[in-house]
């Protein structure tokens, strides 16, 4: 594997968990951009970020896109897993085409996460049709998470729609302790309860994937999402 000279973009939870991830697997921390120095991107300079390979952001909603809008003409492959900004997307998609970068966005990094979404997707399959279950999304996060429903409850939502359309899959939201997140979905009818969970347990998980997507963009040109890169061997 190459050793990457990385741009850390945001020093928070998922900063700092990506950047001991990324030292203790072979890679250089080139640079971490904090909030204060950085209002509207300004810190995300050619001088800052020479010899960078690849830059990894996790800020916030209200400034992912500002950082993007910097990151992308400058050339900097760019792994985003900031959440709650998908209405920028398309704006930010015409961005790389037009820059001829390299993106790769996803609301959650977990691997498991993926795999869950498929069997929910079958599970879905299954109770099609059957009004007398009613079915809910529920998604629980620690109390400093901003967005709500989580990009992951959404992303779950479609997935579930695909399975059976015209059907509500309502996503009920708590935030509160310090949790990573945990996603569940449940089909209840008067007598039983049929339930798929996935749970994180620690925030490595999202900064194992965030880092194998920053090993595995560099080479590659559009936008893609975790998925592309989980899945690519099934297109
Ligand atoms: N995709 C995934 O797998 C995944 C997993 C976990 C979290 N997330 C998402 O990733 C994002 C970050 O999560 P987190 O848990 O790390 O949150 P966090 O602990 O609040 O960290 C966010 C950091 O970004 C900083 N920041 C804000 N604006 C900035 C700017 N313009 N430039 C540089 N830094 C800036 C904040 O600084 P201040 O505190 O000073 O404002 C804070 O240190 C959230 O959107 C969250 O939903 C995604």
């Amino acid at each position: 594997m190459t050793s990457l000279r990385i741009a850390v973009i945001g020093n928070g939870k998922m900063g700092k968990a990506v950047a001991a991830l990324a030292r203790e697997r072979g890679h250089t921390i080139g640079t971490v951009v904090g909030h204060v120095e950085n209002p509207a991107g300004r810190a995300l300079t050619a001088e800052r970020l020479k010899g960078i390979d690849i830059a990894i952001e996790f800020t916030r909603p209200d400034a992912v896109v500002a950082n993007l809008e910097r990151l992308i003409p400058l050339g900097i492959p760019t792994v985003t897993g900031t959440t709650g900004w998908t209405e920028a997307l398309p704006n930010i998609e015409l961005l790389v085409q037009r820059e001829g970068g390299a993106l790769l966005h996803a609301a959650n990094f977990s691997v498991g996460v993926h795999l869950f979404f498929r069997a929910a997707k079958a599970l879905a399959q299954c109770f099609r049709g059957r009004p007398e279950f009613a079915v809910t999304i529920h998604e629980e996060h620690h109390a400093s998470k901003l967005d709500a429903p989580s990009g992951t409850a959404l992303l779950l939502q479609q997935q579930l729609w695909q399975a059976e359309p015209g059907r509500r899959f309502p996503i009920t939201s708590v935030r509160a302790g310090d949790a990573p997140g945990a996603h569940t979905l449940k089909y209840e009818a008067k007598h039983e309860t049929v339930t798929l969970q996935h749970v994180s347990r620690s925030r490595d998980v999202f900064a194992a994937g965030a880092l194998a997507a920053a090993e595995w963009l560099p080479g590659h040109h559009g936008v893609f999402t975790f998925e592309d890169m989980l899945f690519e061997g099934e297109r």
